[in-house]
């Protein structure tokens, strides 16, 4: 009946009420998106996390889902669960576009930058170790399969946006056979994509110079880099533009996509219907895109920015006292404007 069937995993903390205003708006849009929802936490099997069975499944058959924030314990605990499911689908790029909010003044205006964060590997192959105690070796591992996907993805991605430009953002004056070999790929990738030039920086110049001025020649490139470096980073972009609760983001894989909000689960103001729910929106409108509805994907996106433009119902994050479920009505009003 040309309904598409989407796993959405609600999350902890404010993840069930900014899910709930996804599907609210979904369903007042008549986006023809048939939600199967299922939870997520840790399992222990053979002696490693994984997640429930069902919601293995779900996403498998599904290959598309949208999912809020998961709590991840500091230190000792269980592997994060964000990790987890990007470890287990083989989410390889993680996208992650950050774009000014017209009407929401930060001190900048017109950032527009995108960055693909290696999503696999890095420091975040999990491969530490206690040499003896008080010495703890935790292992970078950077393969040249996955910095090739990677970066083969960027290109791709920058062309499909109209994008002259990619930069591969790296130390390799220090890192030079880690960082090395990803640049060294990169630069290999680039050739099969004569339209689209390449440049690389440092990660430290980098950062100086997008919070000097994150408009200057940051907006016709897109940024792609190893998983650590893309986590710190996309934080500094997304606090150009107003916070975590503004930005959205893609887990892009073979066998399957998964799209959430980076911000976290919130914990003081759960339950209370006070959480920002526009980065989980514009995590679901990313995902209608990536399933080729972008009719709907337009209509949702402009009624969420012209929300938040027009400041009537703005949530505590962005200085209002709206609640979540104001916020949804309005931007529910805004569909047909
Ligand atoms: C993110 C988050 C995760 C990360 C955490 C929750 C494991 O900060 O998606 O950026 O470090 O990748
Ligand atoms: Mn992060």
């Amino acid at each position: 009946d040309g309904k598409r069937i989407v796993t959405l995993i609600p999350g902890d903390g404010i993840g069930p009420e900014i899910s709930k205003s996804v599907v609210e708006i979904f369903k007042a849009q008549g986006v023809p998106v048939v939600w199967e929802t299922v939870d997520v936490y840790p399992i222990l099997k053979d002696g490693k996390t994984t997640i429930p069975e069902d919601s293995l499944l779900s996403i498998n058959k599904n290959k598309v889902a949208l999912k809020g924030p998961l709590a991840t314990p500091i230190g000792k605990g269980h592997v994060s669960m964000n990790l987890t499911l990007r470890r287990t689908f083989d989410l390889f790029a993680n996208v992650r576009p950050c774009k000014s909010i017209v009407g929401y003044k930060t001190p900048f205006d017109d950032v527009d930058t995108v960055l693909i964060r290696e999503n696999t590997e890095g420091e975040y192959s999990g491969i530490e170790h206690v040499v003896v105690d008080g010495v703890v070796q935790s292992i970078k591992l950077i393969t040249e399969e996955a910095s090739r996907r990677c970066a083969t993805y960027a290109f791709e991605y920058a062309r499909a946006i109209g994008r002259g430009k990619v930069t591969v953002v790296h130390k390799a004056n220090i890192q030079k056979l880690s960082d090395g070999l990803f640049l060294s790929v990169a630069e290999e990738v680039a050739k099969d994509y004569p339209d689209i030039k390449l440049d690389e920086m440092l990660l430290d110049r980098v950062c100086l110079q997008i919070v000097q001025d994150p408009t200057k020649g940051w907006n016709n490139t897109v940024m792609v880099m190893p998983n650590l470096y893309g986590d710190i980073l996309s934080d500094l972009c997304a606090g150009l533009i107003g916070g975590l609760g503004l930005t959205p983001s893609g887990n892009i894989g073979q066998k399957a996509s998964i799209f959430e909000s980076v911000h976290g689960t919130a914990p003081d103001i759960a339950g209370k219907d006070l959480a920002n729910p526009t980065a989980l929106l514009l995590s679901a409108v990313m995902m209608l895109r990536h399933i080729k509805m972008d009719e709907h994907a337009d209509t949702i996106q402009k009624a969420v920015l012209k929300t938040i433009a027009e400041g009537k119902a703005r949530t505590g994050d962005l200085g209002g006292k709206a609640t979540n479920s104001a916020f949804t009505k309005e931007v529910i009003a805004n569909l047909s404007k």
